[in-house]
Order: structure tokens, then C-alpha cells, then sequence
């Protein structure tokens, strides 16, 4: 059975966070607990650097919308992943985030294991790898995970130090929500449905987001950040820092998204590949780890709130494309989510008709 660790586990010499195996123990090797067998490692000569579109979204809100509507559809069809400029977050909003989170992972141990917990059930917690309680092999990566929709329900659980977190993080919040309702609105016009259908199914709506801290690590190609799988929620908006890392799966060969400054990535997840009845696709994609930089990204996960009812939207299930899923909760999608651990790619296939 499962227990919790709490961080009292800290005063052995086993650390919690991968931060602190680098920084309190000056490690050289990677600990037996990361490494992959030969077969699943990440082969990190054979990346390819042709990146994926990038869209600008100056005119979603003039009269050449249709325009960027089908430069939308036609990156979520081939690509499931695009980038964003001229998306409406000021650049301020985005630096004060980035530089929060480099904030929070620096702050001594003890003050940052006050948020630890490896439930994933938690609204608000910091942890390691994806879920310890689950997995075989760890991964090179601790994360602050926070749910931020209605930002009231969830802020007063949400860290207080570095002094400023709360209102950086919360104003990062709106911004990211906002546009991610834009890019909802656009995503379901291109798809041929009312510019509302998407936004309508997602009952009262929820938004995450992560703050993910991969340290440098001493064995890069022998383990990962986080391996290759597909978000679980509806769209991702991620924002990385300058240091490269995301990999995306493409026709079989996995493609580097190096840093742009001041985009956003996103990609679609798996409610939004069941809602388009697997028009768009909810890519695979992966982050690995160098042995010189500490990397930050930052994604939000848009999605359902857990009672609302997912499954192919009518207007997409006809005779030659049947209904590919059936209908389920997001509650039921979420749970399935987090107990695989990654161990599977995605959990897309339990939902099956
Ligand atoms: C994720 C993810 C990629 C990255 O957190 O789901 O895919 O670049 N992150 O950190
Ligand atoms: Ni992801």
C-alpha cells in the first residue's frame, strides 16, 4: 500500500527533491532509481531541430480571424503543437513568473518541502518525477503543482514565500486564462462547431498549471525530465525558459522546440483529441535534461471541471467516422491519469468505444 512521505523523511540522508540531491550532495553520477534500460533511453544524437509553426494572434480579433482560425486548425491537424506570439500576455507578467518559480526552487529545503506531498489527489503541492507512488523509474524533474481555477478556491493554499508569489502567479493566471479561452473559441470554429461548443462542454471549467524545475543532471542520456506522453487535460499553454529541452513526436523522430522568447507553446491534449473524435491529435512529447543548465517551464493545463461530460462532439461522429470514444467524467479521465504513472503513454485507449 501506498504511504506518504512527509518531510520528516528528510532528516535521513535520502533527499526528497532531485533539486537537492544536486545541490546538498554534489552528485556525479545519476542514482541507480533514474536510469533507464537501454531500450528506453533518449538518444539524444538523433534529434532533429525543424520546429514546429509558429502563429501570430495579432489578428484573431479583426477581420482577418479566419485566416488565423485556419493556420489554428491546420497546426492542431498536422501538428497537435504550435507557438504563439502577439498573445495578449504582457511581457511582464511573463518575467515576473518565470523569475517567481526560479525564486521558489531556490528557497532553502525546508522552506520548500512545507508544500511537499506525493498525493496527486492535493490541489496544491510540490513533488518530484510524476507519481512516486506509482512508478518504476524516476524522472529528473521536481514540481510545484497548483490548481488556479476559481483562483479563490485555491490561492490561500498556495505558497506565501517568496513574498510576492501569490500576486505574480495570480496575475500569470488570468492571463493564461484568458487567452487560453481565446485559443478554445478559435479551436472550436476550426473544427467547423459554434465558436462557444468547446467552452460550453467543459462545465465549469478548471485550470493547473506546474511550475517545473529540471536541475542539471550528471547522466543526461541515461534518463529524462519527464518521458514521452501526452497531456490528459483539453489544451496545454507552456512557457518555457531560454534552455532547451521539449521534444515532440513527430512522424516517428522526436523534434527539439528551442526556446523563443516571449511564446508560448500549445498542444492538444487528450479532451480535446476525444472531443474532435481524433480530428486533432494529442501529440507526444517529452522534456530531457542537460548537464549545464537548471531549466524552468511553466504549464498550464486548461481543461474540464471533474463532473463535466466529455465525448465526441455530435457534430463530428457521422456514419464514416463513428464516435471513437465513449463519454466518461473528467473526474474518471483524471484518476485513470495520474495512477499509470507514465508508465503508459496514454491513457487515450481505456476510453475507446
Ligand atoms: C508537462 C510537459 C514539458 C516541458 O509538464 O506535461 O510536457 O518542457 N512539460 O517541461
Ligand atoms: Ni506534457
Amino acid at each position: 500500500m501506498a504511504t506518504t512521505t512527509t518531510a520528516a523523511a528528510t532528516t535521513t540522508s535520502k533527499r526528497l527533491l532531485v533539486s537537492d540531491l544536486v545541490s546538498q550532495d554534489k552528485i556525479n553520477q545519476l542514482p541507480p532509481n533514474f536510469i533507464r534500460p537501454i531500450s528506453q533511453r533518449p538518444n539524444l544524437q538523433n534529434i532533429s531541430h525543424d520546429s514546429i509553426p509558429l502563429i501570430d494572434l495579432h489578428d484573431l480579433h479583426g477581420p482577418n480571424r479566419a485566416t488565423v482560425v485556419h493556420q489554428i486548425g491546420q497546426a492542431c491537424r498536422h501538428h497537435g503543437f504550435f507557438q504563439v506570439k502577439n498573445h495578449g500576455v504582457p511581457v511582464s507578467t511573463i518575467h515576473n513568473m518565470i523569475n517567481i518559480a526560479r525564486e521558489f526552487f531556490r528557497l532553502l529545503e525546508h522552506e520548500r518541502l512545507k508544500t511537499y506531498s506525493d498525493d496527486p489527489t492535493k490541489t496544491t503541492r510540490l513533488s518530484t518525477s510524476f507519481n512516486i507512488r506509482t512508478e518504476k523509474v524516476a524522472n529528473w524533474r521536481d514540481y510545484l503543482r497548483l490548481h488556479c481555477h476559481p483562483i479563490e478556491n485555491y490561492i490561500h493554499e498556495w505558497p506565501t514565500n517568496p513574498g510576492s508569489f501569490r500576486d505574480h502567479v495570480a496575475e500569470y493566471c488570468r492571463k493564461t486564462r484568458e487567452l487560453s479561452l481565446r485559443l478554445i473559441e478559435a479551436i472550436s470554429e476550426s473544427l467547423g462547431l459554434e465558436r462557444d461548443y468547446i467552452g460550453k462542454q467543459l462545465g465549469s471549467h478548471g485550470q493547473h498549471m506546474a511550475l517545473n524545475y529540471y536541475p542539471p543532471c550528471p547522466q543526461p542520456d541515461l534518463t529524462y525530465g519527464l518521458p514521452g506522453h501526452t497531456d490528459g487535460n483539453l489544451i496545454t499553454v507552456l512557457l518555457q525558459d531560454d534552455v532547451a529541452g521539449l521534444q515532440v513526436l513527430r512522424d516517428g523522430q522526436w523534434v527539439a522546440v528551442d526556446p523563443v522568447p516571449n511564446t508560448f507553446i500549445v498542444n492538444i491534449g487528450d479532451q480535446m483529441q476525444v472531443l474532435s473524435n481524433d480530428k486533432y491529435k494529442s501529440v507526444l512529447h517529452r522534456a530531457v535534461v542537460n548537464c549545464e543548465k537548471e531549466r524552468i517551464s511553466i504549464p498550464t493545463f486548461y481543461c474540464p471541471s471533474p463532473d463535466a461530460v466529455i465525448g465526441p462532439a455530435p457534430k463530428l461522429v457521422t456514419d464514416d467516422q463513428p464516435a471513437v470514444y465513449r463519454r466518461f467524467t473528467y473526474e474518471e479521465y483524471y484518476d485513470k491519469f495520474w495512477n499509470r504513472g507514465l508508465a503508459t503513454e496514454s491513457c487515450l485507449d481505456m476510453f475507446m468505444n
